[in-house]
């Protein structure tokens, strides 16, 4: 396999962008990747996105995008894992540069939810309809259940799910695309409305609209488009069950450990060397669950690792320096190429008030459902 770099970044301010529509957010973002690497043209497209045809009626995305950044005739694809869309999207175009297939591939996340869908309803496509959904459950009592269990088993607290919140506000209010800016305490997450007991509002990613684009090359032409590259080191994906309920431990994320798996041993890093870290808080507990699946700290243990500062920018590992899902916002199909991004950046002493000192090695972690897939990709500056 060639080594892969990322030479070309490009992402929308995420929120509710009401003057924008789900094609002017793609060819936003991958306008702005296109220009950061200097090139008018790209050999193929992958376009993560979850549901088009659900949240704005728009199916056939990928030749769609293509067209409207004046590349007809261009491969393009659309790839779906749920919210770790992206994440696949990035896996898809990192392998097609990796084999020799092809020379310069964008990999582009966009989804647009405020307008006007059911937006809890079409989210809850992406669990099991048949043992899940038909019951009335949806994403924010799936993860309920899983903070209910990770509680139980491990003595986690309502506070120590407020503590993810604080710390991913805190790090959202640094970043000038987050969709909300503002820090948030404690007591204010507890004191936030119950959405499904024990995670309240102040718990819980919100809905977005958003586009995030990424450009890749071999690592040897790399210089022709940056002066600070940055490769691929490790890409994993991986699944588990679908239903929450066919898991041994709900509290447990295996398609998040064995996707790390892959990448780390891809890569020949372990978790002790990444230095900078995004990962999946679609709510408090998911990253509390998924540091732990990372193997950043011990199982059980995810839980006082924000309260304690060590995954707070200055901390030992910083976790969602971009302010995460929680407080960057979540529009689900650009999430895990806007997680690549903020790595890149952080890896290319980009990234503003957000920086972590010397960052070399850094992994981004995106997820889809309540765990049933995972993408896992590690990064390092050249
Ligand atoms: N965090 C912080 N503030 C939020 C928020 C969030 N997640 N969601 C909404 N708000 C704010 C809004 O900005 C608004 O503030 P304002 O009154 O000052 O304007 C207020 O709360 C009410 O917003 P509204 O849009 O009416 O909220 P809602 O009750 O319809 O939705 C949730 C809130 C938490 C239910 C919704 O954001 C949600 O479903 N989140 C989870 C998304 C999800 O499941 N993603 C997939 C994960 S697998």
């Amino acid at each position: 396999m060639r080594e892969v770099a990322v030479v070309g970044l490009g992402m929308t301010r995420f929120g509710e962008l009401w003057q924008s529509s789900l094609r002017d957010l793609f060819v936003e973002a991958a306008q702005e990747a296109l220009v950061s690497a200097g090139t008018d043209h790209v050999d193929s497209i992958y376009v993560g996105n979850m549901s088009g045809g659900q949240f704005v009626g728009q199916e056939h995305l990928a030749p769609l995008m293509a067209d409207h950044l004046g590349m007809a005739g261009v491969s393009a694809v659309r790839v779906e894992s749920a919210c770790a869309s992206g994440g696949a999207a990035l896996r898809t175009a990192f392998l097609e540069v990796a084999s020799g297939a092809s020379d310069l591939v964008l990999a582009a996340g966009v989804e647009k939810m405020t307008d006007g869908a059911d937006v809890t309803n079409v989210l809850a496509t992406a669990a099991d309809q048949e043992t899940e959904v038909y019951h009335g459950i949806t994403f924010p009592g799936l993860y309920a259940m899983i903070a209910r269990a990770h509680m139980e088993t491990y003595g986690t607290t309502e506070e120590d799910l407020a503590w993810i919140s604080v710390k991913n506000h805190r790090h959202g209010a640094l970043n000038p695309k987050a969709q909300f800016r503002r820090e948030v305490t404690v007591e204010q997450v507890l004191a936030s409305a119950m959405v499904s007991e024990p995670l309240r509002l102040l718990h819980c990613s919100p809905i977005s609209d958003g586009a995030a684009a990424i450009l890749l090359c071999p690592l040897y032409k790399a210089a022709k488009y940056t002066d600070r590259p940055v490769t691929i080191l490790g890409s994993g994906f991986a699944t588990s069950t679908m239903a929450l309920a066919d898991r041994a431990d709900p509290a447990i994320l295996d398609s998040v450990h064995l996707a790390a798996e892959k990448a780390y041993k891809m890569a020949g890093v372990g978790p002790a060397d990444i230095q900078v870290a995004e990962v999946h808080d679609c709510f408090a507990i998911a990253e509390i669950a998924c540091i732990e699946a990372l193997s950043f700290v011990d199982k059980g243990q995810g839980g006082k690792a924000a309260r304690s500062g060590l995954t707070a920018l200055g901390g030992r590992i910083p976790v969602n320096t971009s302010g995460g899902l929680k407080s960057k916002g979540h529009p689900v199909g650009a999430t895990g190429i806007a997680q690549a991004i903020e790595i890149v950046e952080q890896l290319q002493d980009k990234a503003g008030e957000r920086q972590v000192g010397d960052a070399r090695i850094g992994l981004a972690q995106n997820m889809g459902g309540s765990g049933a897939s995972s993408a896992v990709h590690i990064f390092k500056r050249v």
